[in-house]
């Protein structure tokens, strides 16, 4: 097991978000999580990834108990939170933003780029561009390579397709697909041609509980199904 969640409650102040949450990934899976906005979701990626401390349960990742770890510590371990809001520097060239990642991933820039280019390739066109500019596909496209730089054990993706153009949905679905062996994944999207495309198994959470976990691939691929959380 890469990851166990187990009964986890989480609150922000008095607040409770998620109550006797549980969960489970196994090295190489690429796991779903589906809900209705404000289910919990993010809340969920978040407590896992150390930016949230869980008051009651356990968080185990490769062994270890990391309730307690932040974020940073999380991220030497080899856990990345890929945001919702396809949050880049705006400001910064897309190389720069590279650079930052590179830095904190302890990878050369080249390395470092060439992860990007490996999923994205026709990012090399845009090195010298402000991140800003991006169209929300190529920066989701941009989080998702920087989020494999220094070859990460866990990716925690938050709705990768959202907002995003058509075309574009196809190729971040490929790139999802693509990873697939070379880094697990528990990935939240309301998209549910992505899901019953990728999916190994799919939590539904709905009030920040888990009322459904489908592991049948008939289930997951059954619309009426997974329809019932969204
Ligand atoms: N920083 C915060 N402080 C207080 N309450 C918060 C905070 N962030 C989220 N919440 C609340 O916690 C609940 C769960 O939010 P969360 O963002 O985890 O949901 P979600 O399932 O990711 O929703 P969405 O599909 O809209 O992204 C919501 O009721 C939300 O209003
Ligand atoms: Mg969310």
């Amino acid at each position: 097991m890469l990851l166990s969640v187990e009964r986890i409650n989480v609150a922000y102040g008095h607040a409770r978000v998620l109550s006797d949450v549980s969960l489970n990934l196994d090295k190489g899976e690429r796991v779903f999580v589906v809900g209705r906005n404000g289910a919990g979701k993010t809340t969920l990626l978040k407590t896992i990834a150390g930016f949230l401390t869980p008051t009651e349960g356990k968080i185990s990742f490769a062994g270890e108990t990391v309730n307690t770890l932040r974020a940073e510590q999380m991220a030497n371990l080899g856990v990345r939170y890929v945001y919702q809001d396809k949050r880049v520097f705006t400001r910064l060239t897309v190389r720069e933003n590279i650079q930052l990642a590179a830095f904190a991933g302890n990878e050369k820039l080249d390395v470092a780029i060439d992860r990007v280019v490996q999923i994205y390739p026709k990012i090399s066109q845009f090195l010298d561009t402000k991140a800003g500019g991006l169209s929300g596909g190529q920066k989701q496209l941009l989080l998702l390579g920087r989020a494999l730089i220094g070859d990460p054990k866990l990716l925690l993706i938050d709705e990768p397709t959202e907002g995003l153009a058509a075309g574009i949905i196809e190729e971040v679905f490929k790139v999802l697909e693509m990873l697939k062996g070379q880094v697990s994944m528990l990935i939240v999207e309301q998209n549910l041609a992505v899901v019953r495309e990728l999916a190994d198994r799919v939590y539904a959470m709905k009030e920040g509980k888990i009322p459904a976990h489908l592991t049948d691939k008939t289930d997951i691929r059954d619309n009426a199904v997974l329809e019932r959380y969204l």
